[in-house]
């Protein structure tokens, strides 16, 4: 049986560091509230120059080296992101261009936070049917573009980054044993960038109601992800008939530690088997797990055989899922 498998991942993380101590000095808010209520103790933000497509290259290129390939042995970029460079071309388009993967056909996806494990879902249905033999898999996110940074709420969350991961066919019994994509868009009001599409383009109106920002209800999506994240978990347990025990890994978008804790607890997961490093990054949505997955690879913390759990949720709203055999 054809599945596809994940045969590198690389990541990128903008040099630039702010605290939650630099924070206090820019809106109403504590270094303490910050780390009780999410985790994050600081954030990487990108530098002027750059954009979702140049992370995108640094994470991409790391991924290729780990592989050791080149990128003319790509043939399909899809890349997550909700921060393109622009409406278009696609991200996924300049991404080719910068990496010069002539071979490849390019689209980005938009599934907000949940959007790398979206394409993992879209890769491995191109692998395994045999259209697409190597796929690039970017997710990628220069949020603090579009974060209000007058609104304590939500500028607190967000930061930027680049994960990548390349995936090819396999006849192993390891590698992706099943992705799970799930969407709710009648609750699409709970986080949403509402300018800059058809419906409130770029208007002296629109900058001065700031619909160029993140607007998010945070306490009432924190609600419906705890319960999502911990039902999603279970399902994709159950469908690959793996008794939580049987994990070794939980990788999940780094969102909240205290939504984290949550879906572990329910699902009797002791914490040192969830992988964690929203406090140095925060919430880099569709980045979040390919980054994630990149530093538990790097930090030996994925061995041959293991259960890996990646799961995320969203803008949308979107959740997500996908069960490797390492
Ligand atoms: N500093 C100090 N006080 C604050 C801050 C801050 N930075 N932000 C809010 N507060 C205040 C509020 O004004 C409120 O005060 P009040 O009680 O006087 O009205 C109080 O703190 C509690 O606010 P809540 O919003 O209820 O706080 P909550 O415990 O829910 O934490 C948070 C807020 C961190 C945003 C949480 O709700 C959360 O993480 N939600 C989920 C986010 C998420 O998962 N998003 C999905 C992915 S994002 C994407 O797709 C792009």
């Amino acid at each position: 049986m054809l599945r596809a498998k994940i045969i590198a991942t690389g990541s990128y993380l903008p040099e630039h560091i702010v605290t939650n101590r630099d924070l206090e000095k820019i809106v109403d808010t504590t270094d303490d509230w910050i780390t009780e209520r999410t985790g994050i103790k600081e954030r990487r933000i990108a530098n002027d120059c750059q954009a979702a497509s140049d992370l995108a290259y640094e994470a991409s290129l790391s991924a290729l080296k780990k592989a050791q390939l080149k990128p003319k042995d790509i043939d399909l970029i899809i890349v997550a992101t909700i921060s393109g460079d622009m409406p278009f071309p696609s991200t996924a388009c300049l991404l080719q261009a910068k990496l010069g993967a002539k071979q490849a056909a390019a689209f980005d996806l938009g599934a907000a936070c949940s959007g790398f494990i979206y394409g993992l879902h879209v890769a491995n249905g191109l692998i395994r049917s045999g259209m697409h033999q190597r796929v690039l898999v970017v997710g990628t996110e220069v949020l603090s573009r579009f974060t209000d940074w007058d609104d304590r709420s939500t500028c607190i969350l967000f930061g930027d980054g680049a994960g990548a991961a390349i995936l090819e066919a396999t006849r192993e019994k390891r590698g992706i044993m099943s992705t799970h994509i799930y969407s709710d868009g009648n609750l699409a009001d709970l986080i949403m960038l509402p300018g800059g599409g058809s419906r409130s383009c770029c208007s002296r109106e629109s900058i001065l109601k700031k619909l160029h920002h993140i607007k998010m209800k945070g306490n009432e999506t924190f609600k419906v992800a705890v319960r999502t994240l911990e039902e999603l978990a279970s399902t994709t347990l159950e469908v690959n008939s793996i008794d939580p025990s049987q994990l070794s890994l939980l990788i999940p978008h780094q969102a909240n530690l205290r939504i984290i804790q949550a879906t572990a607890r329910r699902l009797g997961l002791p914490m040192e088997k969830v992988f964690l490093n929203i406090e140095k990054y925060g919430n880099t949505s569709a980045a979040s797990v390919p980054i994630a997955l990149d530093e538990a690879a790097e930090s030996c913390r994925l061995n041959d055989g293991d259960y890996v759990l990646l799961e995320a949720f969203g803008g949308g709203l979107t959740w997500a899922s996908a069960l490797l055999r390492w």
